[in-house]
């Protein structure tokens, strides 16, 4: 029995159509980025909150609607600091992302393109997520010194490392912090409800089951916990055969997160 039609929307690197519950801070980051768009430097704003709460996927949703709207020569440019932690490593993906070659070139050659190439738009807006992972700020230094209009947008699920940030790069960045709480127990309900809808077949879910999964992902406080007991429970009504999803099969899921999360 195939309960889960369409298994992508729950991964969480899926962004949806709509982001609903984050207007505001969605209006907030719009507006510290307009500026850009007068021929002025953008604001600097540093997002924080706890996992799981949209902080990604609000930077990404406007990344996103600028592209679409096309809303002139301007350039959107999303850097994981995970992934990407040190300098040479951002030059390297940005080179890249924006179509500079890189073999046979070195970082110090490759900075100095990128800068150039950045410079023939109108205004550039970073993000660096999980930027509490990123080792040296070289890069940010430089495009802070070196772009005529840029917007940079830090994120983090914790402030500590930022804190301790040189104060020279502090004084420049003039950070505005915006604080993402978490959400509600309506408004996760809400946005697992619009992804059941859009991942399953219709019914699919037994009505306390499915409330479960809200009341966990609300006591965790994290939607990818959502997005995992949705996926997982289905995964185990599939295999036991059943047209259903029911509460045994939701409680098995959480039995298996268990012991990451002591909840
Ligand atoms: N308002 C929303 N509407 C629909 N989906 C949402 C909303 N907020 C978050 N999500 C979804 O929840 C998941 C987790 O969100 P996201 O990756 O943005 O978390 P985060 O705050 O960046 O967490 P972390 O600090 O761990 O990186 C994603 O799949 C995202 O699409
Ligand atoms: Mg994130």
């Amino acid at each position: 029995m195939n309960l889960l039609i369409n298994p992508g929307v729950l991964e969480s690197s899926f962004l949806p159509r709509l982001l609903p519950y984050r207007e505001e801070e969605h209006k907030y980051i719009a507006e510290c980025i307009k500026p850009l768009l007068l021929k002025r430097n953008g604001r600097n704003i540093l997002i924080t909150g706890s996992p799981g709460i949209g902080k990604t996927a609000c930077v990404k949703f406007i990344f996103r609607k600028m592209i679409e709207e096309n809303v002139g020569n301007y350039l959107t440019i999303y850097i994981n600091c995970w992934k990407h932690d040190t300098n040479n490593k951002i030059i390297y993906y940005v080179a890249e992302q924006i179509g500079i070659r890189t073999n046979e070139r070195y970082p110090e050659e490759l900075i100095d393109i990128i800068i150039k190439k950045l410079n023939t738009y109108e205004g550039v807006v970073f993000a660096f997520d999980e930027v509490d992972r990123l080792h040296d700020w070289n890069f940010i230094y430089r495009i802070l010194e070196d772009i005529k209009y840029k917007s940079i947008i830090l994120i983090t699920n914790t402030s500590e490392n930022i804190i301790r940030l040189d104060e020279r790069l502090l004084s420049r960045l003039l950070l505005e912090r915006i604080e993402f709480k978490k959400y509600n127990f309506e408004e996760i309900r809400g946005i697992l409800r619009e992804r059941e809808f859009m991942a399953f077949k219709p019914n699919s879910f037994e009505y306390e089951a499915f409330e479960e999964i809200v009341r966990k992902t609300y006591e965790i406080g994290d939607l990818r916990v959502g997005l995992f007991l949705l996926k997982n429970s289905a995964e185990n009504a599939e295999n036991r055969n059943s047209e259903k999803i029911e509460m045994c099969d939701v409680l098995k899921a959480i039995e298996r997160i268990k012991d990451i999360y002591h909840k």
